[in-house]
């Protein structure tokens, strides 16, 4: 392994949220369901909503804006966008954010696809990259808009977000370790076929084959390093919604012999999940987001895992070691300053977005103006979607009240 290659990590972070939220107290309330069964049961209190005029090219490139803050832009060699909320079947959602951030004519920009593993794949692809030419940079967007369907069992496990990485070999934040355990099954446990809007779950089926794929790429994972579980201070997983870590990680300890699991180890990484909701591929990336900047502990020097699910299935465990100075390049007050300042949605208000739909015959159509990041999408004409950066007009939900982390 070359020098190069083992000291390559993450360089900086962009994270963007939704400006709307639903309370899922509101939600249970709304489908007659206890309100406990998703605070406890599935660990989630509120869930990301964006609105018309977004989408995950203006989520991602929101993402991506804030992570480039302190980055040479003209460095930036490679964007790979993944996500399973794909705009366009051909075009990448990758040239559109490449032109809104007006990245250097020679980046290569695309599209990667593997359900929420998709942004992991694009991470061990940078990985290599860097490593081949250590001079390039590559960014990653992992944006996603969780839909399940209203009155389903996936209904409150529904959310979205964007994340973005820059992968180089100047990490500021943690360095990537090598060795990697990977899983492959073809099963049915989530999908979203092409003419459907919202995906199709087994979700009890997904949580079993998550955790075989867990103690596949794990077993791996350790033959290949030689580390045990005492090697990790932190772990952070893929999150379909919260609780879904306290299984993964009662899974990881008795695989190890472990008497009992320590929420210890991951309960920072849920912090920001809680309230954003399912994001799909950003999901695990906004968990690590949340540790690193939620953990009172200075963690430096620290072993953290990750654990990647996407269903179809394909899954990877890897590690990483955070960076001396990694809070300097990290935003601590998110949870009051972009959380608490979105605006809650009732479930009527919810509904009207779910349910929004642009024209599929080719008219001209302008979106109105929400409140959004840096971008919007402002309208389609002739089957194009239009996008510009956001003005301050915005537009306002009538009963939507800017509201912190009540609910
Ligand atoms: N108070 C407290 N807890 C309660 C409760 C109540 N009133 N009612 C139920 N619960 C608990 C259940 O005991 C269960 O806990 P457990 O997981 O420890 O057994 C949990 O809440 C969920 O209840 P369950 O009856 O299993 O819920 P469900 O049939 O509505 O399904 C999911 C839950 C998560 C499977 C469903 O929301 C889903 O499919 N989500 C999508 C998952 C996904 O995306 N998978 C693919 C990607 S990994």
């Amino acid at each position: 392994m070359s020098k190069e290659f083992s000291e390559v990590g993450i360089e900086a972070i962009g994270l963007y949220v939704p400006k709307y939220y639903v309370s899922l107290d509101d939600l249970a309330s709304a489908r007659g369901i206890d309100p406990l069964k998703f605070s406890d049961g599935i660990g989630q209190k509120q869930m990301a909503v964006p609105p018309p005029d977004e989408d995950v090219v203006t989520m991602g490139a929101s993402a991506a804006a804030e992570a480039l803050q302190s980055v040479d832009i003209d460095q930036i060699d490679t964007l790979i966008f993944a996500t399973e909320s794909g705009i366009d079947q051909s075009k990448a959602a990758a040239i559109y954010v490449h032109h809104l951030l007006h990245l250097p004519r020679n980046c290569k920009s695309f599209e990667v696809k593997q359900a929420c593993c998709g942004s992991t794949a694009a991470l061990q692809m940078a990985m290599a990259m860097v490593a081949q030419k250590p001079t390039r940079k590559v960014l990653i967007i992992a944006a996603d808009v969780a839909r399940y369907g209203l009155c389903t069992a996936g209904e409150p496990t529904q959310g979205a977000g964007a994340l973005a990485l820059v992968i180089s070999a100047q990490p500021r934040i943690m360095t990537l370790e090598s060795e990697w355990g990977a899983y492959t099954e073809d099963v049915m446990d989530f999908w979203r076929p092409n003419y459907l809007d919202e995906a199709v779950v087994d979700g009890k089926f997904s949580i079993k084959v998550y955790l075989k794929a867990l103690t596949e790429s794990w077993a791996q994972y350790t033959e290949e390093s030689g580390r045990s579980l005492d090697d990790h201070s932190r772990f952070c997983y893929h999150l379909p919604f919260t609780r879904m870590a306290e299984k993964a990680h009662r899974q990881l300890a008795k695989l190890n012999d472990q008497a009992s699991a320590h929420p210890q180890q991951y309960e920072d990484s849920l912090h920001y999940n809680r309230v954003i909701g399912n994001s799909y591929t950003a999901s695990l990336y906004i968990g690590l987001t949340s540790l690193l900047e939620t953990s009172s502990e200075d963690l430096t020097g620290h072993r953290i895992g990750l654990f990647s699910y996407g269903s179809g299935c394909m899954a990877a465990y890897f590690s990483g070691k955070v960076l001396p100075g990694y809070r300097d390049f990290l935003r601590p007050q998110r949870m009051t300053e972009q959380f608490g300042a979105r605006h809650r949605l009732s479930v009527t208000e919810y509904e009207a977005f779910y349910t929004h739909e642009l024209p599929k015959d080719g008219s001209r159509y302008f979106t109105e103006t929400y409140e959004t990041g840096r971008f919007r999408l402002s309208g389609v004409e002739a089957h194009k979607r239009l996008y510009e950066p956001a003005q301050q007009a915005k537009h306002s939900v009538s009963s939507a009240q800017p509201a912190a982390m009540a609910g």
